[in-house]
C-alpha cells in the first residue's frame, strides 16, 4: 500500500514539472517605469532592487528552486498578486490619484514591516531592510506625495468611489 501511495506520488510529480507558470521577464528598459516621473535616486533604486523588484515589477530574478513545482506556481502567485497591488514598471500609467495611494500604501507597508514578505526575506536575507533603509524609502515615497500634493488640486488625488 504504502509503495502505491508513493508511485502515485513520484509520478504525480514528474507530471507536474511540466507545467510551468510563463516567467516574469520583460527585455528592455520598461518605458512605464516610475522613474520616467520621478527621480530615483541610487539609493531608492538599490533598495528597490534588492526588496521590492522580484515581486513589483516587470522584471523578477528567479531563484533556481524556481524550476521545481510546486515551488513555481506558489512563486509566481506572489510576483502576480504582487504586480497587481503595485508595479513600479507601471506606475507612470497610473493616475495621479493612484500613485498617490501607492506611495501611501507603500509608506504604510514599510512602517509595519509587513514588505517584502517574510517568506520572501526567510531566503533573501540581503532584503531585511534596516532602518535607515527604511526610511530612505519613506522619505522618498513622502517626498513624491508630497511634490503631487504640491501640483493637483486636492479632490484629484482622491480615488474615486468603486461603482
Ligand atoms: C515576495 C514578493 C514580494 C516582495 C519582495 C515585496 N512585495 Fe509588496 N506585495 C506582495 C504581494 C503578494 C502583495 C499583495 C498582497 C498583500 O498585500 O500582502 C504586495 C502588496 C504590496 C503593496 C500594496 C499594499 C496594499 O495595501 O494593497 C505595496 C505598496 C507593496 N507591496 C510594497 C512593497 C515594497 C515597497 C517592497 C519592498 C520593500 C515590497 N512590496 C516587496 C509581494 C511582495
Amino acid at each position: 500500500m504504502i509503495k502505491k501511495i508513493l508511485i502515485v506520488f513520484i509520478v504525480a510529480f514528474v507530471i507536474i514539472q511540466f507545467f510551468r507558470p510563463k516567467k516574469n521577464i520583460a527585455a528592455g528598459e520598461q518605458p512605464n517605469h516610475i522613474s520616467k516621473l520621478y527621480n530615483v535616486p541610487d539609493s531608492v533604486k538599490t533598495i528597490f532592487t534588492k526588496a521590492c523588484n522580484d515581486c513589483h515589477s516587470n522584471n523578477t530574478n528567479y531563484p533556481w528552486y524556481n524550476n521545481i513545482q510546486p515551488v513555481a506556481w506558489w512563486l509566481n502567485k506572489h510576483v502576480i498578486d504582487g504586480k497587481r497591488h503595485f508595479n513600479v514598471d507601471e506606475f507612470s500609467t497610473y493616475s495621479i490619484a493612484k500613485q498617490y495611494k501607492k506611495m501611501k500604501e507603500c509608506i504604510d507597508e514599510l512602517k509595519e514591516g509587513e514588505m517584502p514578505l517574510t517568506s520572501y526575506t526567510l531566503i533573501h536575507r540581503d532584503a531585511i531592510l534596516n532602518n535607515a533603509e527604511k526610511q530612505t524609502l519613506i522619505n522618498w515615497c513622502t517626498s513624491i506625495r508630497d511634490s503631487l500634493k504640491a501640483k493637483y488640486p486636492a479632490d484629484s488625488l482622491v480615488m474615486p468611489k468603486r461603482k
